[in-house]
């Protein structure tokens, strides 16, 4: 498969029947770690992990997060959010049905924490941060490609504040790194539903000419 084809043809998975071997896993990570970065300084540190306990806390943890982002899109009071999330459709609410999504995604598969050497600290800039932070994307979209190339699927699935900071802990991530992203890797087991790229956002609707907002 080239690579547009592999572009055209990545989607998220978020339900998986299988792991991948560690031959296959060796190779996406070195696919992965090919990606230019910033001063090739290279930020990335990817840590496997296949203790089924360490995974359930991971997934559980994600799980909470998704449940408070329900709760905080409740919150805005806007009623189009709280009609969403009130929506029932089967015996349990869409909030909870999301999340748990969320979390069994975690299930059957490998799961790899993408952490992210910060850019702070004497002598650094915060430039350096964002840098690394784009450069450690760049690996993770490596993988993405990489993995559909090899009929795979592949899931970010991203912690924040303070269940972010819980991983970290629970991963042992030292203080000069941070978890940019948790991914899951595997064999699909789901066949994602169509996506309508040009609804939301019209073809070459984001694209100016010379300058931001010229559209001649
Ligand atoms: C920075 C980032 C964070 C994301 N976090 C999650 C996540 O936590 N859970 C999830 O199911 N998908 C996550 N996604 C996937 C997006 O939901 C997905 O890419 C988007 O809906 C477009 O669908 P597609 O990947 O199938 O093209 C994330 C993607 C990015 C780039």
């Amino acid at each position: 498969m080239d690579v547009h084809e592999a572009i055209e043809k990545r989607r998220t998975i978020r339900a998986f029947k299988q792991g991948v071997s560690e031959e296959q896993l060796r190779k996406l990570l070195l696919a992965g770690v090919k990606a230019p970065s910033g001063s090739n300084v290279q930020p990335w540190e990817l840590i496997v992990i296949d203790d089924p306990k360490i995974i359930e806390q991971i997934a559980e943890y994600k799980y909470q997060q998704s449940l408070k982002m329900a709760l905080d899109a409740m919150a805005l009071n806007d009623p189009a959010v709280i009609e969403k999330i009130y929506t029932q459709t089967l015996e349990t609410p869409l909030s909870t049905r999301m999340a748990e999504r969320q979390k069994n995604a975690y299930r059957n598969c490998t799961v790899i924490a993408v952490c992210n050497k910060k850019g702070h600290g004497i002598g650094r800039k915060p430039w350096m941060n964002i840098e690394n932070i784009a450069s450690t994307w760049m690996c993770i979209e490596n993988m993405a490609l990489a993995a559909t190339a090899d009929g795979l699927g592949f899931q970010i699935s991203i912690l924040r504040e303070e269940h972010k900071i819980a991983v970290e802990k629970l991963l042992g991530v030292p203080e000069d790194y941070e978890l940019a992203t948790m991914v899951m890797i595997g064999v699909p087991a789901e066949v994602p539903r169509k996506k309508e790229v040009g609804v939301a956002r019209p073809d070459f609707s984001w694209l100016h000419r010379n300058k931001f907002g010229n559209k001649e």
